[in-house]
C-alpha cells in the first residue's frame, strides 16, 4: 500500500488542515528542489510553470536554479513575482493574445512559437531578432489523448512538413531561429524518445545555420499507483545529451540541451487533505451498489480524476492498520461526476479504504502537479487553500481559499442597484 510521502508527517498535516481548514493542498518545497537533481544531464531545466504556479513553489526552484516557461500573461506575472528575471522566462504557446503580446513585449520575452501565425505575431511586434519554434513531430503520447500534443490532431507546434515554411516566414521578419522545441504530450512513454530525437535531428537540419539550443520539452511522468515505474529521467537525458553532442559535432558548435519538466518536479511533494463529512450508500438491496464517502474536496479542488479518469492514491490519517474494503470517494459538487475514485469514460474504481468517520482526515496523494493549478470556483466554492513546508519544516499559508465574499463583493461593484440590491451581511 502506498504510504504518506517521506517528507509528510500525519501529526504535521493534521496540524496543517486544524489551522487552516480543508480542503487544503499542502506542498513540500525541499523534495520539490530535490526533484531537480534528477536532471542533470541537460544543460538547462526549465519549469512548466502550469504545473503549479504557487509562488513558493516557483521561488524555491529558481533557487535551484531552474528557469521557467509561461504560457499566459498571468504565468508570466506568476514568474516575474517569484523573482524569475525576464531572461530566464520563455513565453510558449501556439498565439499571442493581446495581453501576452504586451507581457511579451514588455518585459523583451523570449518566444517559442507554435504555429505560422505566431512566428509573423512576434515579426509583427517589432524589435525582436530571435525565436525558438515548437514542433509537431507528426506523432504525440501522453496518458490521455487529452494531453497528447503531437501529431496530426493536436492544435500544438509547427508542422514537421512545414519547417521550410517557417524558416522562410522567421526570415522575412528578420528572426533567427536560435532554438528548437518538442513536447510530444504529458505522460509520455520513454519507448518515444528515440522517435523525438531523430524528429528534432531533422529539424537541427533546417535551421543548422542558427540553433543554438534545443528543448525536448517535458511530459515525465511519477509513479501515481504503486506499481508505475519511476520514469527514468536520466537515461532519458543521456540520449538527448548524446544527440545533442552529435549536432553539435556536425554543426562546430556546442549546441545547448534543456528540459521543460511540470509534473515531474512537483507532483509528489504535495497532496491534498479533505475532510470526511458523511457516507452515501448504494447497496442495499443492490450487489452493484458502492459506499460513497463524501468529502469537502471534488472536482474544483482536483479536476484530474474527473478530466482524464486520473488515479490518485487514497488514504485516511491515523487508520493505515485498519481493515479496508473497495469504497467510492466523492466530492459536494451538484454533479454525479464528482468523483475522485473513477476512471475514464466515468467507470466506478473503488479504492481499499477503512471504515470511515465524520470528521476523518483524508488524503488525496501526488496532488502537487495539475492539482490548485486546475481549481475552480464551481458552484461558488472557494479555491482551495495552498500550504508550502519551507525547509526549516515550518508551514506557511501561502494563499488562503479565495473568499466567495470577495467575489461576490467584485460583482455587486459594477453592477447598477437593481441588480444587485442587497449587500450581504
Ligand atoms: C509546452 C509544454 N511544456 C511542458 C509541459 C509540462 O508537461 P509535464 O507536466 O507533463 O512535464 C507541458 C504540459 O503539458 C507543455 O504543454
Amino acid at each position: 500500500m502506498k504510504t504518506l510521502p517521506a517528507w509528510a508527517s500525519e501529526e504535521q498535516l493534521a496540524d496543517i488542515a486544524r489551522q487552516f481548514g480543508t480542503p487544503v493542498y499542502v506542498y513540500d518545497l525541499a523534495s520539490i528542489q530535490a526533484r531537480v537533481g534528477a536532471f542533470r544531464g541537460f544543460d538547462e531545466v526549465r519549469f512548466a510553470v502550469k504545473a503549479n504556479p504557487n509562488l513558493a513553489v516557483l521561488s524555491s526552484l529558481r533557487q535551484a536554479g531552474v528557469s521557467s516557461d509561461s504560457v499566459s500573461n498571468g504565468e508570466v506575472l506568476k514568474a516575474l513575482a517569484a523573482g524569475f528575471e525576464p531572461a530566464d522566462i520563455v513565453y510558449t504557446a501556439d498565439l499571442l493574445d493581446r495581453e501576452a503580446a504586451a507581457a511579451v513585449l514588455e518585459h523583451r520575452l523570449h518566444v517559442n512559437a507554435g504555429s505560422l501565425t505566431m512566428i509573423d505575431q512576434v515579426g509583427e511586434l517589432g524589435g525582436f531578432d530571435s525565436i525558438t519554434l515548437r514542433i509537431n513531430p507528426g506523432f504525440g503520447d501522453g496518458h490521455d489523448d487529452k494531453v497528447t500534443t503531437g501529431g496530426p490532431n493536436s492544435k500544438h507546434g509547427i508542422w514537421h512538413g512545414s519547417l521550410p515554411e517557417a524558416r522562410q516566414r522567421a526570415r522575412a521578419h528578420g528572426l533567427r531561429v536560435t532554438g528548437l522545441h518538442v513536447h510530444i504530450g504529458s505522460g509520455v512513454r520513454e519507448d518515444f524518445v528515440p522517435d523525438t530525437i531523430e524528429a528534432m535531428g531533422r529539424a537541427v537540419d533546417v535551421f543548422s545555420d542558427t540553433v543554438e539550443r534545443v528543448s525536448c520539452g517535458g511530459g515525465m511522468s511519477i509513479p501515481y499507483r504503486e506499481a508505475d515505474r519511476e520514469f527514468d529521467v536520466e537515461a532519458v537525458g543521456q540520449a538527448w545529451s548524446d544527440a545533442r553532442d552529435r549536432w553539435s559535432e556536425k554543426l562546430g558548435r556546442r549546441i545547448a540541451l534543456e528540459a521543460e519538466p511540470g509534473r515531474y518536479l512537483v507532483a509528489q511533494s504535495g497532496v491534498l487533505l479533505t475532510e470526511v463529512c458523511g457516507v452515501n450508500d448504494t447497496r442495499s438491496g443492490n450487489e452493484e451498489g458502492h459506499t460513497f464517502i463524501l468529502v469537502d474536496a471534488g472536482f474544483h479542488t482536483l479536476p484530474r480524476p474527473l478530466l482524464y479518469g486520473a488515479y490518485h492514491h487514497l488514504s485516511i490519517m491515523g487508520k493505515s492498520d485498519a481493515a479496508t474494503r473497495p469504497q467510492m470517494v466523492a466530492g459536494p459538487l451538484c454533479e454525479s461526476a464528482d468523483v475522485f475514485t473513477q476512471t475514464k469514460g466515468g467507470v466506478p474504481a473503488p479504492q481499499d479504504l477503512p471504515e470511515v468517520e465524520r470528521g476523518d482526515l483524508m488524503v488525496v496523494h501526488d496532488a502537487g502537479a495539475y492539482g490548485a493549478a486546475m481549481a475552480s470556483c464551481y458552484n461558488s466554492r472557494p479555491l482551495p487553500a495552498e500550504v508550502a513546508i519551507t525547509q526549516d519544516g515550518v508551514a506557511h499559508l501561502v494563499r488562503p481559499a479565495l473568499d466567495v465574499r470577495r467575489l461576490i463583493e467584485e460583482e455587486r461593484a459594477s453592477l447598477p442597484a437593481s441588480l444587485s440590491p442587497t449587500a450581504l451581511p
